[in-house]
């Protein structure tokens, strides 16, 4: 166990990435330093947190008053919309993706909080650049609600730490593939439906057309990666703004090969809906050296390991 004396705010704790980063810094940092939050009640999937607070982020005051409660020194700041939705929902998007961030930057500049952690996502590219092994600071054009919501969150961190000197930390994820818990809304999803349909089907009908590669990435190597980059000291971080994180690169159909690998009789088709349009303006594979060099970044999974991982987990959670 890490012996610094961290207190730990997760938001959006009963989320895809926060149910299972909640557990990894109960584990590392102990039970008692994580206060787990998000926006529904209690749950019985959080009790790795040893305090739960219902927490709308929106509610600044509310979000404010819970952080000088329990003293807290770090925000894993995960509460979002994500991109299909977003697009239903624009202005609440921006109210949610944006405006708690800015709140708890404003907590960092008055150094009631010491660092802080927030989600960027692949939905920040867009227009106007190579679709492969895309680089860090190629020029940011997206055109979902989703990705404009991400990149204005990213140059407001990048703004306090150069201004105010707020240990802001960040990665632009690509589309997250986990078993514990469901996503919601996002275009990568696809990728994560497909393995509960596979389990409890045999077949899948694919939101994304056959040939779109999109990043992609199992959950386990991107908890490891966001505390790995948490844990380096500062004074090695050269990018303010989000660290790209290319993690693997398919499509559909690869994945889809990937589990007849294991399950010979799993049928796929294809009917794509809005968010082909939104798959299809994101980058197909991202470079992500910088990351490497700056803070170690690194994976285990590759597409058959994180399949393989994928179907035997959820055999075992959907056999009831
Ligand atoms: N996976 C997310 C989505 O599809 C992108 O960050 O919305």
């Amino acid at each position: 166990m890490h012996t610094t004396t961290e207190k730990i705010l997760v938001t959006g704790a009963l989320g895809q990435i926060g149910t299972e980063l909640t557990a990894k810094l109960a584990e590392i940092y102990g039970k008692d330093n994580i206060v787990a939050s998000d926006i529904r009640a209690q749950d019985q999937a959080i009790t790795a947190a040893g305090t739960y607070v219902q927490l709308d982020v929106t509610d600044s005051e509310r979000m404010i008053n819970i952080v000088a409660e329990h003293s807290v020194t770090t925000v894993y700041h995960l509460a979002s919309l994500l991109s299909g939705t977003s697009e239903d929902k624009p202005m609440f998007a921006w109210r949610l993706n944006v405006e708690p961030l800015i709140v708890l930057l404003e907590l960092a500049k008055e150094k009631k909080i010491k660092r802080l952690f927030w989600p960027s996502s692949i939905a920040v590219f867009g227009k106007g650049i190579p679709k492969k092994n895309v680089k860090q600071d190629v020029p940011l054009n997206p055109t979902s609600v989703y990705g404009i919501s991400k990149v204005a969150g990213e140059k407001w961190c990048e703004y306090y730490h150069d201004k105010f000197g707020v240990d802001v930390r960040s990665i632009r994820y690509p589309g997250l593939i986990s078993w514990k818990t469901p996503a919601g809304g996002g275009t990568t999803d696809y990728a994560v439906e497909i393995f509960y349909e596979a389990v409890q089907k045999g077949e899948y009908t694919s939101f994304i057309d056959k040939d779109t590669a999109m990043p992609m990435l199992y959950m386990d190597d991107a908890i490891d990666a966001t505390i790995r980059l948490m844990q380096a000291p500062s004074a090695q971080l050269t990018v303010r703004t989000s660290y790209n994180m290319g993690g693997l690169s398919f499509t559909p159909k690869e994945l889809s090969a990937a589990i007849k690998k294991k399950m010979p009789d799993f049928k796929i088709d294809y009917k794509p809906d809005f968010r082909q349009a939104i798959a299809d303006s994101w980058p197909s594979s991202i470079d992500d050296k910088v990351a490497q060099d700056d803070w170690g970044l690194r994976y285990e999974y590759d597409l058959d390991a994180m399949t393989d991982t994928m179907l035997l987990n959820l055999k075992e959670k959907l056999k009831h």
